[in-house]
């Protein structure tokens, strides 16, 4: 049966966010992990897989978490160009999103996140050296002491100042779905004159 959404590109972007909204709640959605890129100084494109903490629609905003040392904190710098690609095969979708990235380390949402995340979660922030820091042996950057235990609140404090967070305010969506009676493929830009999105259909 086809899906409401086939041949109404209005209610393709309210899929895309519904999907989106999913990835960021649900862990078992394969958009909780997307592939993110960044382009590097020199011009290299980088991407890595990152875990989809917040997406709101209103905002056109996806939230990540990072840590502050981290390349793709550099690459981004003030504002610079971020790719965000996921595909769900279960809703047969394809999403390719893009928009301005930026970093916050000290912010009441940054705070929020650091509040949220498991004591696990944080005790990735502790790596010593840095993250991609080039080292002479194997190693996850954590104290051996604490690295095959639950580490205590007290521990993973210090851990803070690496936090980072990584807000993408989204600014294209494409829009990518197969169907056997013929795939569907769409472009959304935000109009910020008009506050709105401005889609059109695209040959897939
Ligand atoms: C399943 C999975 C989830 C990941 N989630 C994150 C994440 O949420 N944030 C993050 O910074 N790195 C995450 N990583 C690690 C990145 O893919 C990457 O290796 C690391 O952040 C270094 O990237 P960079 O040097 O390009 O900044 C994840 C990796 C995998 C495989």
């Amino acid at each position: 049966m086809n899906q409401p959404f086939l041949d109404d590109i209005a209610l393709s972007l309210e899929e895309a966010w519904r999907l989106l909204i999913d990835g960021s709640q649900n862990r078992k959605s394969p958009l909780h992990t997307p592939a993110v890129a960044t382009v590097r100084d020199d011009g290299q494109p980088s991407q890595r897989i990152m875990v989809l903490r917040e997406a709101v629609r209103e905002d056109r905003m996806l939230r990540f978490n990072t840590d502050h040392r981290a390349s793709k904190v550099a690459d981004i710098g003030n504002k610079g160009m971020v790719s965000i690609l996921g595909y769900h095969p279960e809703a047969k979708v394809q999403l390719r999103l893009s928009g301005r990235g930026h970093i916050e380390q000290d912010s009441p949402a940054c705070d929020a996140a650091w509040n949220d995340a498991t004591l696990y979660g944080k005790r990735c922030y502790l790596a010593a050296p840095a993250p991609g820091s080039a080292v002479n042996l194997p190693t996850s950057g954590l104290d051996p002491d604490i690295e095959g235990r639950k580490p205590e609140g007290f521990e993973v404090a210090p851990a803070r100042e690496n936090f980072a967070i990584l807000l993408v305010e989204i600014e294209r969506i494409e829009w990518l779905y197969l169907a056997h009676t013929g795939h569907r493929r769409a472009m959304f830009d935000w109009d910020s004159g008009n506050n709105s999105w401005n889609g059109h259909w695209l040959v897939p």
